[in-house]
Order: C-alpha cells, then structure tokens, then sequence
C-alpha cells in the first residue's frame, strides 16, 4: 500500500513538472536573469545560421578593408521554423550577431578571406515584455565577455551613425531585422507578403 501511494505521489510531482514546463516559453528561446538581463546563449552555434556577411559597413568612409569583419548571424530553431511558416518573428525571437575578424588565405591557396577569432557577439531579440517589444544585447568585450547582459538603451548611437533602433527601423525588410541579407529568409518574406512596404 505504501508503494503504490509513493509511485502516485512520484508520477504527481512529473505531472505537474510537465504542465509547468507547457506554460513556459519556448526553451530555446531568450532566457533573462535579474529582469531583463540576457543570458550569453552558449550553444548558439548549433542553431541555424541565417546569414553571413564580409566587411559590411555603414560606418561613413569605410572604404575597402584589408581585414573586413565577418559575421554571421543565428536564430533560434523554433523561431526559425515559425518564420518558414509565416514569414515573421515570433515573440521570444533571439538572433545573435557573431563577429570575428578576418584574414587572407596564404599558401596553398592563392586567393580569398576567410573568419578566424571572435571580435564580438550581440543580439536582438523580440519580447512582448520589453520596450518596444524588440531590445539590443551586447555582451562585452570578447576578453571579457560577460554571461548576461542588460538591454542596450534605446537612445544609443554609434559615431554619428544615428541609433540602433532608427537604423533597424527604418532600413530592416521584416520587422526590424535586415531580412534582406539572410537569402532564404527574404525569399521566405516576399512569398507570405512580409517584406516593409516602404522597402525596395
Ligand atoms: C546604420 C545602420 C545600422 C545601425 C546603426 C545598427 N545596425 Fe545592426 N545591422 C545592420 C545591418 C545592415 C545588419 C545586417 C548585416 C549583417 O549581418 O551584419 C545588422 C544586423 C544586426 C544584428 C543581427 C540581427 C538583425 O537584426 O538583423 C544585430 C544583433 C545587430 N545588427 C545589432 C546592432 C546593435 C546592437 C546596434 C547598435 C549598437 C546596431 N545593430 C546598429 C545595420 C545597422
């Protein structure tokens, strides 16, 4: 009788267990620790990687580099497949903006750049819960980065460049994001009718 009261009272606790774990948002989504501070995701190089980019700038007269950024952006799985289906972010969306610098191929090969060490890592992610519903992350310096991080004001801006929100606003293709330079996703975008209407 005692074992079959304590089997009831095990499979009670996993019942439960289960339904809490129902209400919670999406678990590979972002993860916040003291309120809105973002927790540095450490697996996010198995997520699927949406874009990549060399030596894209908006900073004025940054002409040709000799060793342009790379960066890379990843999505987390389950906003990424949400976005196949509909064509826009959903709520408890983190994309994270990896930077690493670059260098020029050397023997054997005769020619191209290719990434090597981080330089960076940021992210923006969409939460009801947040201004705007949409906030920057940036973890810090490579060296030190930090394990989580607090949102990125609004009203920051970067040598003159205007805000990261104005910019994100005004020229991303879905949303706030630029969708214009992840291929598949702005293929994804102009078939479920998503793109900006302002946007050419
Ligand atoms: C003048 C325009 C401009 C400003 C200002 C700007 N960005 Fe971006 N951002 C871009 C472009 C263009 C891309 C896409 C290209 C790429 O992959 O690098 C991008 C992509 C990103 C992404 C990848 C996800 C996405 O939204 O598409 C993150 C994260 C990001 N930026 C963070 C920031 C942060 C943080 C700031 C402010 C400190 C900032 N950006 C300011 C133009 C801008």
């Amino acid at each position: 009788m005692k074992r079959i009261s304590v089997a009831c009272a095990l499979l009670y606790v996993a019942a439960i267990a289960v339904s809490l774990r129902a209400q919670q948002p999406s678990s590979d989504g972002p993860q916040f620790v003291n309120g809105n501070e973002l927790v540095r995701p450490v697996n996010y190089r198995e997520w699927p990687c949406v874009g990549s980019s060399l030596g894209l700038s908006y900073l004025q007269g940054a002409g040709t580099q000799s060793a342009p950024p790379f960066t890379s952006v990843f999505v987390n799985p389950s906003s990424y497949r949400a976005f196949l289906q509909s064509g826009q972010w959903p709520d408890h969306t983190i994309l994270v903006l990896e930077i690493r610098r670059s260098a020029t191929a050397a023997s054997p090969l005769t020619a191209g750049q290719y990434p090597t060490e981080l330089g960076g890592l940021e992210a923006h992610v969409k939460d009801s819960r947040l201004p705007g519903g949409w906030a920057f992350f940036n973890w810090g310096p490579v060296r030190s980065m930090k394990a989580s991080a607090a949102p990125i004001p609004q009203d920051a801006s970067i040598q003159g460049e205007g805000t990261c929100v104005d910019c994100h606003v005004t020229h991303g293709a879905v949303e706030r994001t630029f969708v214009q330079f992840y291929p598949q996703l702005m293929d994804v975008a102009r078939a479920k009718g998503t793109v900006k209407a302002g946007f050419r």
